[in-house]
């Protein structure tokens, strides 16, 4: 079993760290907020993430895994240092490599002889060198083995993954890797550096254009009468095309797509190409948006002074209490100068968001829409399709519900008096 540094412990970091030593491997996550670092230490989490929570208090007294201040403090006796850092998007689109390039510096001097270096975090073809460079030490290895966690199954998704992928220029490094994750039984693909840093960023692009494809089926469907569900399920028959991520929505976010699709876009760019397909992906994504904001000021009659909007759903999607560009917040902000009152009610959101200003965050779904003229759905939680609409409807001023993830039955909804708008059905 290997030792194993894991420098920043957000979901990645975290979830990486707590799969690791539930497999076995001996961890320390380093982080440099001491009060977050004093939590974990406790056991406490603080995300929403499925099984995270046993599985990071299980290492805990395992004594697999543990805790600390400082990258240093975790680099010194350890045989890999896993790089899970934020990379921000800065000005230009780019992506940010402050925190890489600090935490590579931080360690440079500690790791012991023959160590190896991986990055996790999603970072520019390229940066593999990057890293190199900064740490200077000939002696280590600088491998990249991208991360494929989706927010809410980080766990699921590391220990049952697709694939693992490894770019390297050093075989022996290569192989080392692979070893920690012997325990995981999936594909493990060893290729070079930037390949391997391009088919992270591929895969989050080629799922984002899937989406802003779907959602442009979703209006064809509008206008021709056709229904996206059925279309859906029979395209995905087809297993070249299969049925996942092609759930129509408001349009999508999270801290990955819009980010990484962006800095493709100015990847390729930077490197001579125009890479005019991602661009169109990004503007019917925005497009989404509008004709999402659109159907509620639709529902409204389109003068929405004086009414009010009730909203369920404010995190990025379902299973998380992510907000980051989160498409419930970029159809709330485009329905802020509407002069409609909003109440939003999420599972994971507690109260009021800075983002939304002009946005009421209530802790009860029904105080949400009590005395609404309309209710718009803009996360899928599965609560939602439980709730009781006889009580809805008693509770509501109007009738008009803008179900922007299909979550509802639309039957069900009409039975009761409800005008009913989906996404493309
Ligand atoms: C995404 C990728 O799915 C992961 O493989 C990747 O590792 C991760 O980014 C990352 O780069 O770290 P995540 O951001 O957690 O994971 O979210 P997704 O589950 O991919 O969802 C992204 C957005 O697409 C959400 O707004 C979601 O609601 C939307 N979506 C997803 C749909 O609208 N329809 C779908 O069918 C699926």
């Amino acid at each position: 079993m290997a030792s194993i540094a894991v420098i920043g412990t957000g979901y990645v970091g975290l979830t990486t760290g707590a799969c690791f030593a539930h497999i076995g491997h001996d961890v320390v996550c380093a982080d440099i907020d001491e009060a977050k670092v004093a939590s974990l230490q406790r056991g406490e989490i603080t995300i929403v993430e499925k099984d995270l929570d046993w599985i990071v208090a299980e290492g805990i007294a395992s004594g697999k895994l543990s805790f600390v201040l400082g990258a240093e403090n975790a680099s010194r006796n350890a045989e890999f240092h896993y790089l899970c850092v934020p990379t921000p998007q800065s000005e230009d689109g780019s992506a940010d490599l402050s925190y890489l390039q600090g935490a590579a510096a931080e360690i440079a001097d500690v790791m012991p002889n023959g160590s190896i270096v991986v990055n996790k975090s999603t970072v520019p073809v390229g940066s593999t060198q990057v890293v190199a460079r900064v740490l200077g030490r000939p002696d280590v290895s600088v491998v990249s083995n991208p991360e494929f966690l989706r927010e809410g199954t980080a766990v699921e998704d590391f220990l049952n993954p697709d694939r693992v992928v490894i770019g390297s220029g050093d075989q022996e490094a290569a192989i080392r890797v692979a070893a920690l994750y012997s325990k995981v039984r999936a594909p493990i693909m060893v290729t070079d550096p930037v390949s391997a840093e391009t088919i992270k960023y591929a895969s989050n692009a080629f799922l984002a254009s899937k989406l802003s494809f779907i959602n442009s089926i979703a209006t064809l469907c509008e206008a021709v009468g056709a229904d996206v569900g059925d279309v859906v399920l029979g395209m995905g028959y087809d297993s070249r095309i299969g049925s996942e991520f092609l759930r129509p929505g408001p349009g999508w976010g999270g801290s990955c797509f819009p980010k990484d699709t962006i800095a493709l876009a100015r990847i390729a760019e930077d490197a001579g190409f125009d890479f005019s397909f991602l661009k169109e992906v990004l503007k019917v994504n925005e497009e989404q948006f509008d004709r999402t904001a659109q159907k509620v000021l639709d529902a409204l009659g389109g003068d929405a002074s004086g009414r009010r909007i009730g909203c369920w759903g404010l995190t990025f999607k379902a299973g998380t209490d992510d907000l980051r560009q989160s498409p419930a917040i970029e159809v709330l902000s485009r329905l802020a100068s509407s002069g409609a009152e909003i109440r939003a009610y999420d599972p994971a959101v507690h109260s009021n968001i800075d983002e939304l200003p002009h946005v009421e965050v209530v802790t009860d779904p029904y105080a949400a829409i009590d005395g609404a003229d309309v209710l718009v759905v803009l996360t899928e939680w599965d609560e939602f399709r439980w709730l009781d609409f006889d009580k809805v409807a008693e509770l509501m001023v109007g009738q008009s519900v803008v179900d922007g993830r299909n979550l509802l039955d639309p039957a069900v909804l009409r039975r009761r008096g409800f005008q009913y708008r989906g996404i493309g059905r």
